[in-house]
């Protein structure tokens, strides 16, 4: 009689197993190891990886012919000479009240994306880098290290005749990437701010974890995250969300997700010594699962002062 009272005693005294997508405190390099190279090259993918990066991320595009490239923003003249190899090609977009020349790159297709620079802006030494295909992402990271791909604005593409959440199916389908089969060499999460488009992927049952981006905090209480569970896996906020409410990371877990804050680098890293000492803070501290930084070499595997 006296078992059962027992057994749950001993239930809940038993450590909580790591999710099996975090068997460990994760890092994952975003946008590549940004810090040393330009964002979204091979360059950056090739670097994060030999940083000890667990994942690599990439935001994702879709270009004019269909093609999933790996690219932060909409459009091409942050990261690439597109002003200069096409020069009549932009848009003008209604920015604050004032018109504004873009290159999306959805108006272009993938041969003509691959003829831009994508190395030189951010320094000379790496001119000739192009946008990489989420394939040639596949390729160099495959076995190495897992993936971490974004839908990037999902809503550029209403009334573009766009799937998204169908063409990333299909590229991780095409490279044996999800489901049950899946290569356990190459974990992959999808992450996505589009509160839509997680609901849509969680509807796909589209077989890897799923990760929903949180831009501000306002509205995040504990009942707003215990929502999510069953629909995605983690929740990545602005590191700045878990600074301000610490009790985020318990909430979280309290509903089986897991806590992917961003983004930690060298270049910001606030009232903390370091950005090696800001992302232990995190981690060690206020026990977050995982996190997004731009210097994956200096992600501290135990406390840093
Ligand atoms: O995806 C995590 C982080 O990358 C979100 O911000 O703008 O760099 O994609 P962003
Ligand atoms: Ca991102």
């Amino acid at each position: 009689m006296r078992l059962v009272p027992i057994l749950l005693l001993a239930a809940t005294l038993m450590p909580t197993p790591p999710p099996s997508h975090y068997p460990r405190k994760t890092n994952v390099a975003h946008r590549g190891a940004s810090a040393y190279a330009p964002e979204h090259t091979l360059a950056a993918y090739r670097m994060a990886l030999e940083q000890g990066a667990d994942f690599v991320e990439q935001d994702l595009a879709v270009t004019k012919d269909g093609v999933l490239i790996c690219l932060h923003d909409p459009s091409l003249e942050r990261t690439t000479n597109v002003e200069e190899v096409f020069p009549s090609r932009f848009t003008e977009v209604d920015f604050g009240g004032r018109l504004r020349r873009t290159w999306l790159a959805n108006d272009f297709t993938l041969a003509e994306i691959k003829q831009l620079d994508a190395g030189s802006w951010f320094d000379p030494k790496f001119r000739g880098e192009r946008v990489p295909t989420f394939d040639e992402a596949v390729a160099l990271i495959r076995g190495r290290a897992g993936m971490f791909p974004e839908l990037k604005t999902p809503e550029i593409y209403e009334g573009r005749d766009v799937r998204f959440e169908e063409l990333v199916a299909v590229a991780l389908d095409r490279h044996g990437l999800r489901g049950p089969r899946a290569d356990p060499g190459t974990p992959i999460i999808l992450q996505t701010f589009g509160e839509g488009s997680a609901r849509r992927l969680a509807a796909m049952k589209i077989g890897v974890p799923v990760a929903l981006l949180i831009e501000r905090g306002e509205g995040w209480d504990e009942a707003r995250v215990r929502s999510w569970q069953g629909i995605v896996q983690d929740l990545a906020p602005a590191k700045r969300i878990v600074l301000d409410n610490p009790a985020f990371v318990r909430w979280a877990h309290d509903a089986g997700l897991t806590v992917t804050p961003y983004t930690f680098r060298s270049a910001d890293s606030g009232r903390f010594p370091s950005v090696a000492a800001e992302m232990a803070h995190f981690l060690y501290t206020l026990g977050v699962d995982a996190l997004f930084t731009d210097n994956p070499d200096l992600f501290p595997r135990r406390s840093v002062r």
